[in-house]
């Protein structure tokens, strides 16, 4: 079985997907690494740009039959048993990301992809079993915990649980600034 856990950069995905391995004896599998130790990353603007859709192909074929959790920000783009999407308050991911010394744009960028649901809504493109989990406020366990509670209660799908649009006040700080008269 595949289980990717995805999620805005910061989610914590690397933390979950690693204990849920570890419990379920697993293969732990970083998604960036399968993908560059696969020839499919190419350095571009001081990052990597991974062909996603080569990505997906790749990843049907070698991970086969395999009992992996497969963990990152591009999980979703390949096909799982089922996907976690792992979800966190903006503003405590704007913090959590400050506290990394991400540019302010990277912060703005995140955080604004973890309002409007981006990696939510393309996991359900791409994928028929995807399972939300608000992490904010809970420890890595307790959020280990409910996913395998979810999972071996064979849960189906489970969206729509989180709507950070309410707390837009406290997250603007970290979006974007606009220029004043850019549609002037
Ligand atoms: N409930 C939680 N689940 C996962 N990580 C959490 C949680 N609460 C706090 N954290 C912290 O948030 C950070 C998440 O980092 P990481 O796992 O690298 O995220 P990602 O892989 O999504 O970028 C870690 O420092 C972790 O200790
Ligand atoms: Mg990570």
């Amino acid at each position: 079985m595949i289980i990717s856990v995805t999620g805005t950069p910061g989610v914590g995905k690397t933390t979950i997907a690693k204990l849920l391995a570890g419990i379920l004896s697993y293969d732990y599998i970083d998604l960036k690494e399968f993908a560059v130790s696969n020839g499919l990353g190419e350095p571009y603007e001081g990052e990597i740009a991974i062909d996603t859709e080569r990505l997906s192909e790749v990843a049907r074929e070698k991970l086969k039959g395999k009992n992996a959790v497969v963990d990152g920000h591009l999980s979703h783009l390949i096909p799982s048993d089922v996907v976690i999407v792992l979800r966190t308050n903006p503003k405590v991911l704007g913090e959590r990301l400050k506290g990394r010394g991400y540019p302010r744009s990277k912060v703005a960028d995140n955080v604004e992809a973890e309002l409007i649901d981006l990696i939510l809504v393309e996991a359900l493109e791409f994928n028929k079993r995807v399972i939300e989990i608000d992490t904010t406020g809970k420890d890595p366990e307790t959020v280990v915990s409910e996913i395998l509670t979810l999972l071996n209660g064979n849960m189906e799908k489970r969206v729509g649980i989180v709507d950070w649009s309410r707390y837009y006040d406290d997250i603007v700080k970290y979006l974007h600034v606009r220029e004043e008269n850019e549609n002037k």
